[in-house]
């Protein structure tokens, strides 16, 4: 299959001289979610973000951040996470041969994905604090090691992220009436807003799902208080004409087991916040919806335990 980056290569910050570093990321599955589509009254595809090389989306920006980071001559790449984007950048840091140093809060990451970032040979950091406070760290870090961020600020990240959008509107034939994804700090709705815009066609409704609960959630994944995209998400939403829409721990847990019962997808707890969102009245009888389901629930697999099933 030809890779993300050749792919989309036109509309990517990648030059002639880019080398192009590849785990064969992206082209993931838009799945008909029949039963669901059933049960809700919507026509509902599920964007499988799981099926990544490291189980999230983080990959498709991850690609373009450290083929950058490559050509850009950086010894290493540092970053805080919830811990997919460490997963992600510790693999395509190893594939590169570049350091990595992930930075992230005490108790916070789910066991899969640290599991993931030693097997590839990255450093944990440890901070005693909030996401925010790991995120001040590692830019410390980066500074005092000259290692590039590749946080979602990096704007080589939302750019290849982007392409998810390109891949709906040419799977559909256009872009779906309504999107629906996870809320975390709001990276990937920045880079969908991005993707549909500049596919053309116009944006969907886009309506990014938060936990009520952002400091404390059961969602690991996007255990984040203060969203750092938060302007630009507000602007997509507003130009759409979606909302946010928060969620509560018990709705996320209910969506999570719906989409592994129903159909049999079995995404981490933050992934599940998409489907949760769309009980909220967000898309009308018969609109087709995109719901993004960002990363593969083998990397929380105590959530089993802790949600039940
Ligand atoms: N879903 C999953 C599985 C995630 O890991 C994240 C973010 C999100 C959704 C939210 O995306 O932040 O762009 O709004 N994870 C980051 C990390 C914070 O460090 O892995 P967002």
């Amino acid at each position: 299959m030809t890779p993300l980056l050749e792919r989309y290569r036109d509309v990517l910050p990648l030059s002639a001289s880019t080398p192009i570093v590849t785990l064969g990321e992206g082209s993931t599955p838009l799945i008909r979610a029949e039963r669901l589509s059933a049960k809700l009254g919507v026509d509902l595809w599920l964007k499988w973000e799981g099926a990544n090389p490291t189980g999230s989306f983080k990959d498709r920006g991850m690609a373009v951040a450290v083929s950058k980071a490559l050509e850009d001559g950086a010894r290493g790449v540092v970053c805080a996470s919830t811990g997919n984007t460490a997963a992600s950048a510790a693999a395509y840091a190893a594939r590169a041969g570049l350091d990595a140093v992930i930075v992230h809060a005490t108790g916070a990451v789910a066991l899969g994905k640290l599991g993931q970032v030693r097997a590839v040979g990255a450093r944990l950091m440890e901070v005693d604090g909030t996401f925010e406070d790991a995120f001040a760290a590692s830019l410390e870090l980066a500074e005092q090691e000259g290692y590039t961020v590749v946080n979602s600020t990096n704007p080589h990240r939302l750019e290849g992220q982007k392409t998810a959008a390109f891949e709906i509107v040419e799977e559909l034939g256009g872009p779906p009436d309504v999107l629906v994804l996870p809320y975390g700090g709001g990276g990937n709705t920045t880079a969908y807003a991005r993707g549909f815009d500049e596919a053309g066609g116009g944006l969907p409704r886009i309506v990014p799902v938060e936990a009520k609960q952002r400091g404390d959630t059961v969602a690991s994944a996007i255990r984040i208080r203060e969203p750092v995209h938060r302007a630009t998400v507000e602007d997509a939403v507003a130009r759409s004409g979606g909302r946010v829409v928060p969620v509560g721990e018990d709705e996320l847990a209910d969506a999570w087991r719906t989409l592994a019962h129903e159909e049999g997808v079995f995404c981490e707890p933050a992934s599940a916040a998409g489907l949760a969102g769309l009980a909220h009245g967000v898309a009308g009888l018969g609109e087709r919806v995109v719901c993004v389901v960002t990363g593969h629930g083998l990397k929380d697999p105590a959530a089993v335990e802790l949600l039940g099933t």
